[in-house]
């Protein structure tokens, strides 16, 4: 019987103010009503922002717990999808809020995956400049990572993400149980973040989830419940560190550099986030091997386990050397024209590279190479 689990995200050095609480427990969909009370945030009135996949699975039973605890709820639905992620759709739910008379003190509850919960986010932070603001994570990949750390923020149509805010909800509730309906693809796709926190701060999750691969996959309630509890206590404490991404937040990047360009590569369109993450980590690995700052047997565990969850490793054949570099040039983290990485030591231990372009050079054709 899994129990609930807590996690503290403390920022400004506990700064009761902006600190909050991460709850990891089955069923606790059906006792959000109860619990906003318990935050003293039981006004009369919140709004909930979901999409009609999501609202039509579980929309029903988060109103019945908000209606229990006396709090009704303005719905807004966004249509479902990636490309609804931009200012367009956030204009309209502006309108709505402000045609319902949305107060300050009111609530806004995202319900869904990582596009639910940064466009939600977004309009928490900017409505009458900042209204309290609660996810409920869908996704397994917003359950493990978009839910915590405050990024928020839509797509801009000259790249993703680019327009957006900091702002840390007041709380975070985690039903494991509702990944049960969750597409199987979504799921694998966000084991990679999964396996992304063990290699890159500690080494006994990355051995644990070595040891349940499979387990997480069938939803055992104890191993995802260990998966979501892992992920968001090293994701917690990384940001609780370095809320902007001022340094050490960059480790989260790991396999991200590569990822991105294939992401961009391929129009966002063949890849999920989590799989082109899967092919970059793999490529990261064995980029730290190359350059002789790990062991090449740590990019084959990785690889294993990433193939254990069905995720792809290999560079796609058609994808050059050439279009790859121009597209790392792109990500944020390089410097004065240099691209820099986030590479592995050990397991459990990573550290930010600059790269020639040489080697990155041999790593994509060996990459793409050992696909053929
Ligand atoms: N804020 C951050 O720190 C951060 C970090 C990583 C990713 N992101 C963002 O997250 C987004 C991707 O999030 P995602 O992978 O959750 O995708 P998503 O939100 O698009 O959800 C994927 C699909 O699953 C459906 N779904 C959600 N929950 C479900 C459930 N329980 N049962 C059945 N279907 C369900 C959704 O309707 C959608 O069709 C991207 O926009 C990315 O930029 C943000």
């Amino acid at each position: 019987m899994v129990s609930e689990r807590k996690i503290d995200v403390d920022l400004d050095g506990r700064n009761a103010d902006r600190s909050y609480v991460i709850t990891i427990e089955p069923g606790i969909l059906d006792k959000v009503g109860e619990r906003l009370v318990g935050l003293g945030l039981g006004t009369h009135r919140c709004a909930v922002i979901t999409n009609p996949t999501v609202g039509g699975l579980y929309l029903e039973r988060l109103i019945t717990s908000l209606e229990g605890a006396g709090i009704s709820a303005i719905v807004i639905n966004i249509p479902d999808g990636e490309t609804y992620k931009n200012l367009e759709e956030i204009s309209r739910v502006y309108d709505q809020l402000l045609t319902e008379r949305f107060e300050r003190t009111s609530p806004i509850i995202a319900l869904g995956g990582g596009v639910i919960g940064d466009m939600a986010g977004y309009v928490a932070a900017t409505y009458l400049r900042g209204v309290p603001f609660i996810q409920i994570p869908t996704t397994l990949l917003a359950q493990v990572d978009s839910s915590v750390g405050g990024k928020t923020g839509v797509n801009h149509e000259l790249g993703k993400n680019l327009i957006g805010a900091f702002y840390q909800p007041r709380a975070v509730y985690i039903d494991p149980t509702l990944l049960s309906t969750l597409d199987d693809r979504e799921l694998r796709a966000g084991l990679a973040e999964v396996v992304k926190h063990g290699v890159i701060w500690d080494d006994s999750f990355f051995s644990f989830i070595e040891d349940n691969a499979e387990q997480m996959l069938l939803l055992n309630p104890d191993a995802i419940a260990s998966a979501i509890d892992c992920s968001c206590t090293i994701k917690a404490g990384i940001v609780g560190e370095d809320e902007r991404e001022a340094g050490l937040r960059t480790i989260l990047n790991f396999g991200h550099t590569f990822g991105h360009a294939i992401e961009a590569l391929t129009q966002y369109k063949e890849y999920k986030h989590g799989e082109a993450l899967a092919i970059g980590m793999v490529m990261a690995a064995d980029l730290s091997a190359s350059m002789g700052l790990s062991d090449e047997a740590l990019a084959r565990r990785i690889e294993k386990l990433l193939i254990a969850f069905g995720l792809p490793t290999k560079l796609p054949e058609r994808m050059s050397a050439d279009e790859l570099v121009v597209a790392l040039h792109m990500d944020k983290k390089v410097k004065d024209g240099c691209i820099r990485f986030i590479l592995l030591e050990q397991a459990g231990k990573v550290v930010l590279k600059t790269v020639g372009e040489q080697e990155i050079r041999a790593c994509i054709k060996a990459a793409t190479s050992s696909a053929d």
